[in-house]
């Protein structure tokens, strides 16, 4: 009945778990309905190169495990400029689409949102291994991230505590600390540092010395690179922006193994963990979600309810408005990071 429709999917930001289960639940929700589904190559970049690729079920086949995107994806801001908002807006109507799910964190929704404002039939599907997203109480690729971080973890516990010595892990969290904290409470690090709360390296080191004068030799800590510490800037690997305006984060574990090393004279090492969050096969959580957000989304199109995301409340999948997300970040829930000063000295 909707066989003349065109929904067109593309992924943008940095790739993340879960976003091939998303494309194969869109498929074939899809062509339940009766539309021909079409990917966008590389995120947004895709509408301005009017880069195609066909999504039949025969083409999503296998592709529920694998990690990345068979779409590709890329951090392009069609908005950067009129003109180019209007090349956008044009090829989209060229190419014939009726409507695009936007599979994406902050920036790829944003933009999202911005063309839904300028007539574009658009649906959201909140993405991010950060899970800081507003509106949506979990983003797929989250859970993966925290097993993966959590598991690095113990491994570090046991070098750690060969060697009695503290041993940093710094992990992803742009602008909140949510895998710091999730694999933080799951692996028993003994600090858990966010990007919500300064740093005050004093108190860390009181607690790093208090476990040593109760017989606890080493040190876990867990740090998120958005971290900073109380009254110095985000520490950044490179200070290039990208079309978005984020520097590259890096670094924060380093500096402060410095500093916790001068002021205790214990031995510090530093792990930082990097893209492996964001690689390889999504958890069994997240494939089931992504699989719901998916359908969801293809649920959205049919119901012709644009300029909307879905997101995760509570057991429910919900539809709400894409303004929510670009409203502010989803921080860390507070409840939750607090359960980690139980565990500190
Ligand atoms: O947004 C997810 C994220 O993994 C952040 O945690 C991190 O700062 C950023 O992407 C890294 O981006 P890139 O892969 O472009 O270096």
């Amino acid at each position: 009945m909707n066989g003349e429709k065109v929904i067109g999917i593309l992924t943008g930001g940095g790739d993340c778990p879960g976003l091939n289960a998303v494309i194969r639940a869109v498929v074939w929700q899809g062509y339940r309905y009766g539309y021909k589904i079409v990917g966008i190559k590389n995120g947004w970049k895709g509408v301005l190169e009017k880069a195609l690729m066909p999504l039949e079920r025969k083409d999503v086949a296998g592709i529920l495990h694998r990690g990345g995107t068979i779409l590709g994806t890329s951090r392009t801001n069609i908005f950067k400029d009129e003109e180019t908002a209007n090349t956008a807006i044009q090829n989209i109507k060229e190419m014939g689409l009726y409507a695009i799910v936007a599979v994406g964190g902050e920036d790829t929704l944003s933009v999202a949102y911005k063309l839904s404002q300028r007539g574009i039939n658009v649906v959201g599907v909140p993405k991010t291994i950060d899970n800081d997203i507003m509106g949506t109480d979990f983003t797929f690729g989250f859970d993966t991230a925290v097993s993966i971080a959590t598991e690095a973890i113990d491994r570090i516990h046991t070098t750690a505590e060969s060697h009695n010595r503290v041993l940093i892990v710094e992990v992803m969290g742009r602008h909140a600390g949510w895998i710091a904290t999730y694999s933080g409470l799951a692996g028993g690090a003994d600090v858990v540092l966010v990007p919500e709360h300064p740093i005050i390296v004093e108190d860390v080191c009181n607690i790093i010395k208090r476990r040593r004068e109760a017989g606890k030799y080493f040190s876990i800590i867990v740090v998120a690179e958005g971290a900073t510490i109380k009254g110095e800037d985000v520490v950044v690997a490179s200070k290039k922006k990208d079309a978005f305006g984020h520097v590259q984060l890096g670094g924060i574990g380093q500096r402060l193994a410095e500093l916790i090393e001068k002021q205790t004279g214990f031995e510090t090492r530093v792990t930082v963990l990097g893209h492996i969050q964001r690689g390889g096969t999504p958890t069994a959580y997240d494939r089931v979600l992504a699989t719901r957000y998916g359908v969801a989304a293809m649920e959205c199109v049919k119901q012709e309810m644009f300029g909307k995301m879905v997101a995760l409340q509570g057991k429910d999948i919900n539809v709400i408005p894409l303004s929510t997300m670009t409203k502010d970040i989803k921080k860390v829930d507070e409840s939750i990071y607090n359960l980690t000063k139980v565990f500190e000295y």
